[in-house]
């Protein structure tokens, strides 16, 4: 699959991100350049994305060998003590190693999940099915909200990345959102009520591309079964859906006579809940979104972890943008075209990764990441 790397070329890919960026000295290996640069056309030319699958060399020993010795030059050199601009360069390469762990997961599920008897990542004990509690709506004032990250750095503000900067205002209409994320019983309502078969419930692009493909579930489906991380099982209606993409979030949020958020309502709200212990991300290690823990629960749950949520937000740059000068301006910001935002971190994504202000972006048809569906409407 063209978006997805073998985890052996993330494991190089990383290392090699700090040896261009941080190290700058002559690189260890030469060929390294071409066959693990990403994506950055400032550095040079590159393996193509969609054939890293067959790079059966240098093997895995090698590379954990490579990533040995860029660690090591890493440490000499913050032992040695670093230049401002290069700490914050080491702290970047950290946070872009943990995307690449989020990645490593979703890429592995998406190979074993293209093998017929769905092989497992690894088996833990099946959870117990339940019942999701209804959905509820959180009204929320409109007004003028400040969302997005101060530039770090400058007065000792936290990492961020440059796209979630810098801050500035939004003006939000009253709304109301969803109090938990849609859950596989109520998406396969929504696939019982002829949901992929009415063209009125979605947007042009994604009709053609579900006439195209003859989608009619989301990725990892099979009639009453699921694939996880821990191989093949039982659907349970109470957990969130996931791996949907951005038309297929939208056509079910109209068949319930709903929309998707903003990214300035998903912000606005989440702000006020800091990330919190019990939250579903990768360091729970359970790999899969979790049906809402407390039914009782009040206000708007499940925003941080657990699924991706697609929001009605084209991914552009903030008012006052300003990419980095160089390759790492490459970064993010070449990408604000064609991709829409999702907000809040999965269960595959690290704990200490996520914040309120994160956006991640990809294209409207991805689906092979924990994507999922929060509802909104107007009030
Ligand atoms: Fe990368």
């Amino acid at each position: 699959m063209p978006d997805a790397s073998p985890t052996k070329w993330h494991l190089a890919h990383t290392s090699w991100f700090f040896e261009t960026f941080v190290l700058e000295g002559t690189p260890l290996d030469p060929s390294f350049e071409y066959l693990f640069n990403s994506y950055y056309e400032a550095v040079g030319p590159r393996h193509p994305r969609a054939a890293r699958g067959l790079l059966t060399r240098p093997s895995l020993d090698e590379v954990r060998r490579y990533r040995q010795r860029i660690d090591e030059c890493v440490l000499q050199q913050i032992e040695g003590g670093v230049r401002d601009d290069l700490r914050a360069r080491i702290v970047l390469g950290l946070h872009h190693e943990q995307q690449h762990q989020e990645l490593i997961l979703t890429d592995i599920k998406h190979l074993l999940g293209g093998h017929p008897a769905w092989p497992a990542y690894r088996k833990s004990p099946a959870p117990a099915s339940g019942r999701a509690p209804a959905l509820g709506w959180i009204a929320r004032p409109g007004g003028i909200v400040e969302i997005g990250a101060a530039v770090p750095g400058a007065n000792g503000e936290p990492f961020a990345f440059d796209n979630e900067c810098p801050r500035h205002q939004a003006l939000l209409q009253p709304h109301a959102l969803a109090s938990r994320l849609v859950t596989c019983g109520e998406y396969r309502a929504f696939m019982n009520d002829g949901g992929y078969r009415r063209p009125e419930l979605w947007l042009s692009d994604g009709w053609a591309e579900i006439s195209a493909t003859r989608q009619d579930r989301p990725l990892y489906w099979r009639d009453d079964t699921l694939f996880t991380l821990d191989g093949g099982r039982a659907l349970i209606d109470a957990e969130p859906v996931v791996h949907v993409n951005y038309y297929e979030a939208d056509a079910y949020a109209r068949w319930a006579g709903a929309r998707l958020p903003t990214e300035a309502e998903w912000e606005a709200a989440a702000a006020a809940v800091p990330v919190g212990a019990h939250d579903n991300l990768a360091d729970s290690e359970a790999f899969h979104p979790r049906p809402v823990a407390d039914a009782a629960a009040r206000g708007v749950s499940q925003l941080h972890g657990d699924a991706w949520e697609w929001t009605a937000s084209a991914y552009l740059p903030y008012p006052g943008y300003r990419p980095a000068a160089g390759a790492l301006g490459e970064y993010n910001g070449k990408f604000m075209s064609n991709q829409m935002v999702l907000r809040g971190g999965s269960c595959a994504t690290p704990r200490d990764h996520i914040r309120s202000s994160y956006r991640n972006f990809f294209p409207a048809g991805t689906r092979w990441q924990f994507s999922g569906i929060r509802l909104a409407r107007d009030a």
